[in-house]
């Protein structure tokens, strides 16, 4: 079966990883410290905050934030649902702001209407730099100047990415940026996330809310430590962290294969009427952790599940990112949300499909996903 995505787990990763599990730490060793410095150089942040896997990183943020009810936070409706757990879970209320049609990220001109329009207290943005595409940073950083609100960059798609020609572009613009090294990701520890900063303050209270927000203090005793404020653990391990310390190396290597195969898939499906390529903004270079294929499924009079079904016949395991948020009954209810109420992005989810991509895909299985993708929507 050819899935949508997929770890790439080299031989350098693996001794990294034994030579953990023959050290003296499973947990809170050497191995933390080393992958954080490597991330700090490699995305050019000032801090680095380790944790259990993204929606951990987004929860953290909220909570340092210190958003509660009352609050609201602006994000995309296409994005994965950690987005909005993490804001409602805060206590604060998401207001979801449609994308932009051609790369399918938050519409700054939109979040401008709505901040405009809106008497409630917006404070945060969360963009999305979807399927590896930055988003319009400058206009968000503009926003967010403008009106008062903190920027986050939920970055987990677009690790080895570039905007205006610089991989550190998040947090050069963000005040928070957020990955997730899931294994679909661009580089993975199985599990895993962690929060950038350039905020000394703002590190502090990601490393106590990493950790129950204990506060240790051995000026009392040797043993002492105290919470005045209540958290939980999502610390990530020496283990993965030794991977994860490993993995970052081939960052860069990664994302131009991902870039490959989409070059490939690009060649092949350029004139078909009925699909929709991504597009890549002049400035920037997009680091496809997805290819999303928008299929006009109505021109071509196919359904996209017997589509999906067919592809899955095929031994291809296609996806799609995402079910616009508003569609599930959780924050539809929370939002007072309508279908109709955001159509770009449920036009984008009528038609979008994520096809294979990732650094081991073989030219073969590539051949083989397009072939079983032009056979499927020329025959329906
Ligand atoms: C855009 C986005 N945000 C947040 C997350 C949450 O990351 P994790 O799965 O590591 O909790 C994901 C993961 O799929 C994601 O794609």
């Amino acid at each position: 079966m050819i899935n949508y995505g997929k770890q790439n787990i080299l031989r350098p990763d693996i001794n990294s990883v034994i030579k953990a599990l023959k050290s003296n730490f499973l947990t809170q060793g050497p191995y933390v410290d080393i992958f954080q410095d490597k991330i700090k150089k490699y995305f050019g942040a000032k801090y680095c905050t380790v944790v259990s896997n993204g929606t951990a990183g987004l929860y953290i943020a909220g909570k340092a934030l210190n958003w509660k009810k009352g609050d609201y936070i602006i994000t995309t409706p296409i994005t994965f649902v950690a987005s909005a757990n993490s804001i409602i879970l805060s206590g604060a209320k998401p207001i979801l702001v449609d994308i932009e049609n051609e790369f399918y990220n938050l519409d700054p001109n939109k979040v401008e209407d709505k901040l405009k329009k809106t008497k409630k207290k917006i404070k945060a943005v969360v963009a999305v730099d979807y399927a590896g595409h930055p988003c319009d940073w400058e206009a968000l950083r503009y926003l967010s100047s403008k009106f008062g609100f903190k920027l986050i960059n939920d970055n987990c798609h677009a690790m080895g990415a570039k905007y205006k020609n610089k991989k550190n572009y998040a947090i050069k613009f963000a005040d928070i940026v957020i990955h997730s090294y899931h294994p679909v990701k661009n580089f993975t520890t199985g599990e895993g996330g962690s929060l950038l900063t350039n905020d000394q303050k703002l590190n502090k209270k990601f490393l106590n809310l990493r950790n129950q927000s204990i506060i240790k203090n051995k000026k009392f005793d040797p043993w002492y430590y105290r919470i005045s404020e209540s958290g939980l653990n999502f610390r990530l391990s020496d283990l993965q962290c030794a991977l994860g310390a490993s993995q970052i190396n081939h960052l860069d290597k990664f994302v131009k294969k991902r870039n490959e195969i989409a070059s490939y898939y690009n060649l092949n499906f350029k004139n078909f009427d009925n699909l929709k390529l991504p597009l890549v903004r002049k400035d920037s270079y997009h680091a496809f952790h997805l290819y999303p294929l928008l299929i006009n499924f109505k021109k071509i009079g196919i359904d996209k599940k017997v589509f999906f079904k067919k592809m899955m016949r095929k031994g291809i395991n296609l996806q799609v990112h995402y079910i616009p948020l508003h569609y599930q009954p959780l924050i539809k209810k929370i939002c007072n949300i309508n279908k109709g109420d955001l159509p770009i992005s449920e036009n984008f989810y009528k038609k979008e499909v994520s096809i294979p991509i990732y650094p081991s895909l073989s030219l073969l299985n590539l051949k083989k996903a397009i072939n079983a993708i032009k056979n499927t929507i020329n025959k329906k």
